[in-house]
């Protein structure tokens, strides 16, 4: 059955590209290889950016284990919100917080010299470590013992004696979250420009490097559950503090599609066709950049039987999605672009198709004719250094930084970052599936095209993974 949802790149696509501004595209341009010249005289890397730091403090911290989240959990306490519920998650994170920013730091020291030494790698070191020490200073401040001293003189664990006392506190440390937030909101784009920069000098191109992929893994992996975590508490004091407002600039927020019920940053009942049409929408918006001006293939969204023409809600983290979403659907767009020929006036549609399975999880299948790839290829796809996008090897890194430095976060849905030529999009994508429990495959056919599928786990399945897998 063929759903009414279609991202249609005739009749519809003009008008919906005047939504967009241009000038987030026009940002980025690409350049050869004189690139290269100007990072190697660029200003020698720091050396030790943790120096200010102690490190027998972040080794203290990073003893401690990590706690693993759950969507269900950080549902439950969405739903009840309360300042003495917003109170109990700060005490959570002011415990948790250090302890996964020690880990990222040891993370990052014990990578190999070459790439450690490389100025993005310097700097990720610099911001971890300042972002640590404040953390750890505010636990170390004791400012949350007053509360709890405060609870037990009154003999109750009530916490709604000194209100102008707690809403202060929760002033103060939602500001320090913010701060730390907009410090690491560069991250993925220096961990790119490193590795582009190591891949150049010291690995042949396209070369595994098992240990930089396991660190790359456990690195994003934790990134991301920080990330989340403060995204969550920030996003849930701001809807009990101004229910009013949308939270668009809390991190990892994207505005909620119309009717729905955002809780935090999860969205409970999340309609996952407006999720496709949009990620379709902003994708198709940078291949019509990145061609200069040719029409995007047609997206369809289709429903297998059994989910029978009803609209599909399903719990997930819509930003999570969106980059998965996004992040397939540009590969697929551009695959069938360069298989069919960039001068066709029209190309064959690709297709998202929506399915349940028998434990409740929730498929989304991307299909593709874009040609497929042969197995030599499908082996490396995962791998964070594989791309085939010759002409953006060189990325121009500076001017990526500059735009994403000016935008507040999450201020676009990706669509001021280029087409391809990271070759983060599928490793980083089957990471963020796979971090709550799901997973994301690819299989393609050789002459024809790519089916890609990402699992969704259930609601109570869907369990942070730790670790570097
Ligand atoms: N649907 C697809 N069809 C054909 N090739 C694909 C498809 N998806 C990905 N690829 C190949 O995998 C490579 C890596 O993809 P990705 O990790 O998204 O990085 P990037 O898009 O930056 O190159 C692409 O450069 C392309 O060669
Ligand atoms: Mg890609």
């Amino acid at each position: 059955m063929r759903s009414s949802l279609r991202s249609n790149s005739n009749a519809n696509f003009l008008s919906h590209m005047r939504m967009f501004s241009t000038a987030n595209v026009s940002a980025f341009h690409y350049v050869n290889s004189d690139y290269v010249e100007q990072e190697e005289s660029a200003t020698p890397a720091v050396k030790t950016s943790s120096s200010a730091v102690d490190l027998q403090r972040i080794k203290l911290a990073a003893t401690r284990r990590e706690t693993p989240l759950s969507i269900l959990q950080c549902l439950k306490l969405g739903e009840s919100v309360s300042t003495k519920a917003l109170l109990k998650n700060l005490a959570f994170l002011n415990r948790e917080l250090p302890v996964r920013f020690a880990r990222r730091i040891l993370e990052l020291s014990g990578l190999p010299n070459d790439l450690r030494e490389t100025e993005p790698f310097q700097n990720l070191l610099r911001n971890y470590s300042l972002s640590f020490d404040e953390l750890q200073t505010y636990s170390d401040s004791n400012r949350l013992m007053f509360l709890d001293a405060d609870a037990q003189r009154r003999g109750d664990s009530e916490l709604d004696g000194d209100e102008a006392m707690e809403f202060a506190i929760q002033k103060e440390y939602a500001d320090l979250l913010q701060a730390i937030t907009n410090r690491h909101k560069q991250d993925v784009i220096f961990m790119a420009h490193g590795i582009s920069l190591f891949k150049r000098y010291q690995i042949s191109r396209n070369k595994p490097c098992e240990e930089i992929q396991r660190f790359l893994n456990s690195f994003n992996r934790g990134r991301l559950g920080i990330r989340i975590m403060v995204g969550h508490h920030l996003a849930l004091q701001h809807q009990f503090y101004h229910p009013e407002e949308p939270s668009s600039s809390a991190y990892l927020s994207m505005p909620s599609s119309a009717h729905s019920r955002r809780v935090g940053i999860i969205e409970p009942q999340c309609d996952i066709e407006a999720l496709i049409l949009r990620a379709s929408q902003s994708a198709q918006f940078v291949f019509f950049h990145h061609y200069n001006t040719v029409f995007p293939p047609n997206v369809h969204i289709e429903h297998s039987k059994e989910l029978g023409g009803k609209k599909v809600r399903f719990p997930v983290v819509p930003a999570l999605l969106h980059h998965i979403l996004f992040e397939l659907l540009k590969n697929s767009l551009r695959a069938t672009a360069e298989f069919h020929g960039l001068e066709k006036p029209s190309f064959p549609d690709i297709v998202v198709k929506l399915s349940s399975t028998s434990d409740g999880a929730l498929n989304i299948v991307i299909k593709d004719y874009g040609g497929g790839m042969p197995s030599s290829k499908e082996e490396k796809l995962f791998n964070y250094m594989f791309t085939t996008a010759s002409s953006t090897v060189y990325l121009d890194f500076p001017s990526i930084m500059t735009a994403v430095e000016k935008k507040p976060v999450n201020a676009t849905m990706g669509e001021n970052l280029p087409l391809c030529g990271f070759g983060f999009g599928l490793a980083t994508s089957r990471l963020y599936a796979r971090l709550f429990n799901g997973d994301l495959t690819i299989k393609s056919i050789i002459g024809n095209g790519t089916e890609a599928t990402i699992r969704l786990a259930r609601l109570e399945d869907q369990i942070e993974q730790l670790g570097d897998k």
